[in-house]
């Protein structure tokens, strides 16, 4: 990911933002990233790329048991955090790096990405000037199948492992931007032999009796969608629901109408545009994603993950 939103970065032309310094376990691998990127300033630990007095803002794309650590070092040092998803592990690290940052004041920001892309402004709006009427239930998920590998960060418990922590999260937070935050949660799932979670149904009761029912599986292949149900018509995310382009909107016995919002590039653009604005415009947190929210999402996980009887060890 760190790759990715590296060459994004440089193909907005920074969007008011230089990609300054990069921090790497390795100083090798800092230097070839660096290299790749034409990155001026490289650090052979996550320490040194905290100390670094010329940088505003760091992007963490490190396995998601070391965002709170990674984060922490960063905010203790006056510097802003974009930190991708899933933020932390759990709640209880999500709030930790919530309060340093409003403590020391800086600028901090789960990369839930799929928040600034034009479908899912189109989706908001329709909900909210009642298109939809009340809205009743959001169903969806869909699955991948990668080849198991006990080593890697998706399957190692250590490294925060697991489909909810991987791909569920992007339900859980569609979920939470409709429903709002949950008043019951329960799911069923599977543990695999690396001991993180291989598949789970999740079901959510929201604001007003409205109810979410999720699935996500790395153990069978469909991609992911969305149907948000409301009393007046229903809007059909398209597949894949962390990126989509297209939404199906049928409202009682009227025929579907279809709407593309296409997605420059590969789509991560738009939260940096955002974090860059949030720093030149002096303001320590988005609108579109705020930490209360980010917070309330893992508080949701941590309780799906109960159901689960999956704990981590930092847990
Ligand atoms: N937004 C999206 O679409 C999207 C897509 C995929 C992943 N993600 C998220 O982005 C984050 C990074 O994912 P990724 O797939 O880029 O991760 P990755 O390739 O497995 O690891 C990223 C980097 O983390 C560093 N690292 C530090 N400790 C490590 C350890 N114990 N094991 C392995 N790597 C370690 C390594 O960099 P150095 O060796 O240079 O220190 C490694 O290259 C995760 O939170 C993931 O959920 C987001």
């Amino acid at each position: 990911m760190a790759g990715t939103i590296a060459a994004e970065l440089r193909g907005l032309g920074g969007a008011g933002a230089e990609l300054h310094a990069v921090g790497s376990r390795s100083r090798a691998a800092a230097a070839a990233f660096a290299q790749r990127f034409g990155i001026g300033r490289t650090h052979g630990s996550y320490a040194d790329l905290a100390r670094d007095d010329e940088v505003d803002v760091v992007y963490i794309a490190t396995p998601p048991a070391l965002h709170a650590e990674n984060a922490l070092a960063c905010i203790a040092r006056g510097k802003g955090v974009l930190c991708e998803k899933p933020f932390a592990l759990n709640a209880h690290e999500a709030s930790e790096m919530v309060r340093a940052a409003r403590t020391q004041r800086v600028f901090l920001m789960e990369a839930m990405w799929t928040r600034f892309l034009p479908a899912i402004a189109a989706v908001r709006s329709l909900v909210a000037d009642g298109t939809l009427g009340r809205l009743r239930l959001v169903v969806g998920g869909g699955g991948f199948v990668p080849v198991f590998d006990a080593k890697s960060p998706l399957f190692d418990p250590r490294l925060g492992g697991g489909v909810l922590l991987d791909a569920g999260v992007y339900l859980v937070s569609l979920a939470s931007m409709l429903l709002g935050a949950p008043s019951g949660v329960l799911a069923q799932g599977e543990l695999g032999p690396s001991g993180v979670d291989e598949q789970e149904t999740i079901l959510l009761r929201g604001a007003d009796g409205a109810q979410a029912a999720l699935y996500v599986s790395l153990q069978a292949r469909r991609p992911p969608d969305l149907e948000i149900l409301g009393s007046a018509g229903r809007l059909h995310v398209a597949a894949p629901v962390f990126r989509p382009t297209r939404l199906t909107l049928t409202l009682s016995e009227a025929a579907p109408v279809v709407s593309e919002h296409p997605v420059a590039g590969s789509g991560y653009a738009a939260q940096l545009v955002e974090v860059t604005r949030a720093l030149q415009q002096g303001r320590l947190e988005s609108p579109v994603m705020p930490l209360n929210e980010t917070l309330s999402i893992l508080r949701t996980m941590d309780l799906v993950r109960a159901c689960l009887g999956l704990r981590y060890p930092q847990d």
